[in-house]
């Protein structure tokens, strides 16, 4: 087995029947007949049968081939044959057999409980569910990428140790930092907009954390957090970008991750329809919209999952909702709406089929005597702010941005019912092993 592998799909595509040729994996299932051994080895790409018959092979490859179970590492080389019963419709007839690893009893057997599995996530990442999210999601993030990239704006790489909290103390991590307290990032807003005026349009993909006690279906610790961020961008307009970059992402998606899309039961026809403009809906019509179905929703309140269910429920493509009243939107620097000083100029971004809070965006407040007040009034210590009310002081400009939470985004796309299945390593207030 000198010359080069191929992938399971390369053998599905079809055109080379009869072609000898040689695959390695893992063990997906295996079968013996007592002459015959029908292997399915999984590899990155998919599933491709094996069939290794006593004769065809040397007697102590045959013996080990019986050996191997479940998620031993393999190595085939074989024939190719068409064969109507194996996944893909494809087999190899082995002519050769060397395993590269026997593995010891997988763990993982059918009818595992949830908590088992997350306890063996180290070993469930492997399973073809999170290897098909997984694979939607790198495509998102590249797509994601491709957008700003052919849009103008320079990707960014702020700081996750910190000494401000940009969403405020209740939901912040800290810990010592060499005998003083720090922060882990829950944005990297503040820094963006720090670097807008080098670069005025700023990007970054990085980890954010929050210590959100409560467990819901849509709440992790860690999470991933695109943040975008623009001078001389204001509310209206940054609603056309957010619009603009997740049909992008939808579009690629369907494009490039048909097959793990359809496995995971999204029709990739669906984001095709994912096109700007999106709707946008104030909050004072959001909340009539509420009464309307009937719920019992106070004006003033932020909206929670059961209210971002009920708004999108019967929808098909994303919705936003802008200008919050202060009370519901606390973030200390959401630019105060001068029309109607009690609200904000903000904007979340809904996703449709009940999904809800995939973007939360403002213009940003410029008048460091308006930031200075909320952060007294939310007990912040305002040394740890001076730097940002400096970017008030030279030269500043108006300027809006916005955070995407890429696992919301994910599990919308995907159609998944608990967030943690769009990270392969989900930290919660209950789990932070494997
Ligand atoms: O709405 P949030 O809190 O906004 C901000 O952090 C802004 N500073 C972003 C910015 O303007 N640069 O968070 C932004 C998004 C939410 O819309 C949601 O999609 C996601 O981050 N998010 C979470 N995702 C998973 N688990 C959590 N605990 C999340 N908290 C927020
Ligand atoms: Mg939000």
């Amino acid at each position: 087995m000198e010359e080069g592998y191929l992938h399971a799909e390369d053998i599905i595509q079809g055109g080379r029947d009869g072609e000898e040729v040689s695959v390695r994996g893992w063990v997906y299932r295996t079968r013996s007949s007592g002459s015959i051994v029908f292997m399915l080895i999984r590899d990155a790409t998919g599933i491709i049968q094996a069939t290794i018959k006593k004769g065809a092979v040397p007697d102590e490859d045959f013996a080990l081939a019986e050996k191997a179970g479940i998620e031993s590492a393999v190595e085939v080389r074989g024939v190719v044959a068409e064969d109507r019963r194996a996944p893909g419709g494809w087999e190899i007839k082995a002519t050769g057999f060397k395993p590269i690893h026997i593995g010891e009893v997988f763990p993982i057997s059918r009818d595992k409980s949830e908590e088992f599995l997350l306890d063996m996530r180290h070993l469930w990442v492997r399973s073809t569910r999170l290897t098909n999210v997984m694979k939607v999601k790198a495509v998102l993030l590249a797509a994601a990428r491709e957008w700003f990239a052919d849009n103008g704006w320079w990707e960014t790489t702020p700081p996750i140790i910190s000494a401000s909290a940009g969403e405020g103390g209740s939901t912040v991590f800290s810990f010592k930092y060499f005998g003083r307290e720090a922060f882990l990032s829950q944005t990297a807003q503040l820094h963006l907009e720090a670097l807008i005026f080098s670069l005025e349009k700023v990007y970054s993909l990085t980890p954010s954390f929050r210590a959100e006690k409560s467990r819901t279906p849509r709440h992790l610790t860690e999470f991933w957090h695109l943040e975008g961020e623009a001078a001389w961008v204001d509310n209206e307009e940054n609603m056309r970008i957010h619009e603009e970059l997740v049909s992008h992402m939808c579009r690629r998606a369907a494009e490039r991750a048909s097959g793990p899309l359809k496995a995971l039961g999204r029709d990739p026809g669906d984001l095709l329809e994912i096109e700007p403009p999106f709707e946008r809906i104030t909050y004072d019509e959001a909340v009539e919209r509420l009464h309307d179905k009937g719920l019992d929703f106070v004006w003033g309140d932020d909206f929670g999952a059961v209210e971002e269910r009920a708004l999108t429920e019967d929808l098909r493509v994303p919705v936003f909702v802008k200008n919050y009243p202060k009370s519901a939107k606390t973030a200390f620097y959401m630019k105060e709406d001068p029309s109607d000083p009690a609200k904000v100029l903000c904007s979340d971004l809904l996703a449709p089929e009940g999904y809800g809070e995939i973007i939360g965006a403002s213009e940003r407040e410029v008048d460091n005597s308006i930031l200075i007040r909320r952060l007294e009034e939310q007990g912040a210590n305002l040394d740890n702010y001076r730097w940002y009310l400096d970017l008030r002081r030279y030269g500043s400009v108006p300027h809006s941005g916005f955070g995407m939470g890429v696992e919301r985004v994910v599990r919308w796309i995907c159609k998944l019912e608990h967030i943690r299945d769009a990270v392969p390593f989900p930290r919660t207030p209950s789990r932070f092993v494997p």
